[in-house]
């Protein structure tokens, strides 16, 4: 088969956190499908075309994309941050292993962005300089009680913890019930970054702590990042502090 499949990264926000490797793969695509947000951020060219969906519609958007490239067009699929880090290539991954035998033949290419965690800790020093992981509050895939097990075991093991899709409209209670739950196992001093639309103009970071977080300013365009007993601030007069994890942890 001809085509080609490539599920590109546009990275949280500004073109130059687009990488040379994303752009140029962009210009090469005859078809570019991708939730509107993101395809909108895309000047095409004269041979190009553009397919922009709604941001539910994941999987389809995917099985279009591989019957495109198995007809022989050169397609990319673009996605937020990077695309493997709750996003567009596990859904087109998905529809492969679900889809005919035939598209497992296809060149399928992920090109990498740079995602929101690592851009909001950018800005506030370096939250997740040791041991880390990655939850996704939403529930549209899997049940909350996963999510509350996750948050635990993220507590127990002493984590720092980067919370994806932290509320939408549709979910406003959960980031709530997950200060709940971090509550129950974490210091009421524990540092808690709001980092909201990293890299835009009506960039917001907010650095607080877990007694005095306040949910409702958490929305679906906001990072949260949860630090572990080991993040540190550094005080600056005048200025927010650096929040930064050492490399060392236990008796190291
Ligand atoms: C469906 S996930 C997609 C993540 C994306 N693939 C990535 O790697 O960043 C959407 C979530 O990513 C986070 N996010 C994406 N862009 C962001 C930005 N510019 N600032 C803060 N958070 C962002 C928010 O938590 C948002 O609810």
């Amino acid at each position: 088969m001809s085509g080609r499949l490539t599920v590109i990264g546009l990275g949280p926000g500004p073109d130059g956190w687009v990488t040379p490797a994303a752009r140029d793969a962009i210009v090469e695509a005859d078809i570019i499908l991708g939730y509107t947000a993101y395809t909108n951020r895309i000047v095409p060219q004269a041979h190009q075309r553009i397919e922009a969906s709604d941001n539910r519609e994941e999987l389809s958007r995917a099985q279009r994309a591989l019957t495109l490239a198995a007809e022989g067009h050169n397609v990319a699929v673009v996605s937020g941050g990077d695309p493997g880090v709750f996003a567009m290539a596990a859904a087109v991954f998905e529809a492969v292993e679900r889809g005919p035998q035939s598209w497992r033949a296809l060149n399928i290419h992920v090109e990498p962005g740079v995602t929101a965690m690592l851009a909001a800790s950018a800005r506030i020093g370096a939250p997740l300089g040791h041991d880390f992981c990655a939850i996704s509050l939403s529930d549209n895939l899997k049940p909350w009680a996963l999510i509350e097990r996750r948050l635990r075991l993220a507590c127990e093991a002493d984590l720092v913890i980067a919370l994806y899709n932290p509320a939408s409209k549709a979910r406003p209670a959960q980031i709530i019930q997950a200060f709940d739950v971090l509550k129950s196992c974490r210091a009421p001093d524990t540092t808690i970054v709001l980092a909201r639309a990293v890299g835009r103009p009506d960039e917001d970071i907010d650095i607080t702590t877990l007694a005095k977080v306040d949910p409702s300013s958490v929305d679906m365009r906001t990072l949260v990042i949860v630090g572990s007993t080991a993040t540190r601030r550094i005080e600056r007069v005048g200025q927010k502090p650096w929040v930064y994890t050492p490399r060392f942890a236990g008796d190291a």
